[in-house]
């Protein structure tokens, strides 16, 4: 018997190597020659060398894995909006990849996603949406139409054009009164008051009514009339000249007719895709992972060819990223961590996906899986 420690080249024993039952020609059990204890002493070696190289290997990629999943956890934690994202994503796309091998029958009984394919799809997910570390908190955070300092100085100027409207009236009153001592000598004056409360009136209800909108998520005709009319409206400033009360950029964003953020800041978070595509595709992946950058950076194609950045269409859109576009779409109307926004049931959710499917819009055989093996209870 020969036992020779599996030595790497820092001199640590990884194991050992034991030959045992030393033959000769006659296949008699013998002792080993000591010329072979050199080259078993070699052998040994190379092994401990190989095997401490596949373990770095492991070590990189889980290195790789944890960077991967750390950085994009805080990038999706930078806004309630998207705490815990991506994670779900891909735990999502994982289990539908899983479901999909397990297939006998029906549309995906000749698909199989092979370790290599499930790796790719995996990393896909969890860095679909690392672009977004290019939209300001801003954008991603936005709970209303303004933001609160922005809605303060609305507030503020409310104010003052109440104020500069009253004294306006008392002084045209007080010109008044000089002019004609009888004019109101006697108690309160009835008209004034009127006036005045007119005056105070009709700044408070526009002021709360720009104040409801702003909180609103949906603007109706008869709404955006109204805004309409205050934005027509001016105050004289304290330079004497005439300024509208709400000005043209509060106008854009208090007008959205759905959601809360204006065409230019929608676009600006749209272009998180082509961000994302940008940074996956310099990371050096291997050979097996080489589809990571296209997978994650189609995650808003849809069927129909209505989705962005390339308007991609049917077959144009691989598997992996129409599982990516369902699962993207359920967990933003079903993630519980949104402050501003009650998430919807996941059976809500699974109507609305079911609906997309229906408009041509997402994968019908990959929504219908999720949802009939109730993949999201993962
Ligand atoms: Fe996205
Ligand atoms: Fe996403």
């Amino acid at each position: 018997m020969i036992v020779v420690p599996m030595k790497d080249r820092e001199g640590q024993t990884l194991g050992v190597l034991q030959l045992i039952n030393a033959m000769d020609k006659t296949t008699t059990v013998t002792v080993f020659p000591k010329s072979v204890e050199d080259l078993v002493m070699s052998l040994a070696s190379q092994a401990a060398v190989a095997i401490r190289n596949a373990k770095l290997i492991v070590d990189i990629k889980r290195l790789f894995e944890a960077l991967i999943r750390y950085s994009v956890s805080a990038i999706d934690a930078r806004s309630p909006h998207t705490a815990g994202h991506s994670r779900r994503v891909a735990a999502y796309s994982g289990a539908i990849a899983l479901a999909i091998n397990k297939q006998t029958t029906g549309p995906f009984a000749d698909v199989f996603f092979t370790p290599g394919q499930m790796e790719e799809l995996s990393y896909a997910a969890w860095l679909h949406d690392i672009g977004k570390i290019g939209v300001p908190e801003r954008i991603l955070d936005k709970k209303n139409r303004l933001s609160d300092e922005a809605m303060e100085v609305i507030v503020n100027r409310f104010e003052l054009i109440k104020a500069l409207k009253l004294n306006r009236i008392h002084q045209a009153r007080h010109v008044g009164n000089i002019s004609s001592p009888e004019g109101g000598k006697d108690g309160p004056d009835d008209s004034m008051s009127e006036e005045t409360n007119k005056v105070e009136q009709e700044i408070e209800a526009d002021l709360s009514f720009i104040q409801r909108v702003n909180r609103s998520n949906f603007l109706s005709d008869e709404d955006l009339a109204t805004l309409e009319v205050i934005a027509s409206k001016t105050y004289e400033n304290l330079s004497g000249n005439m300024t509208p009360c709400i000005s043209e950029k509060e106008f854009k964003h208090l007008s959205v007719r759905k959601g809360n953020l204006t065409a230019k800041e929608y676009e600006r978070i749209q272009t998180h895709v082509e961000v994302t595509h940008n940074i996956v595709r310099n990371i050096p992946f291997t050979k097996t992972l080489k589809n990571v950058p296209f997978f994650s950076a189609t995650h808003h194609e849809l069927l129909d060819g209505t989705g962005y950045p390339g308007g991609l269409k049917g077959d144009e859109i691989p598997l992996q990223s129409r599982i990516l576009s369902v699962v993207d779409v359920f967990d933003a109307l079903t993630a519980a961590d949104r402050p501003y926004r009650r998430a919807i049931s996941p059976e809500k959710g699974g109507e609305i996906l079911k609906a997309e499917a229906e408009a041509g819009r997402l994968d019908k055989n990959i929504v219908n899986l999720f949802l009939d093996k109730e993949l999201y209870k993962i």
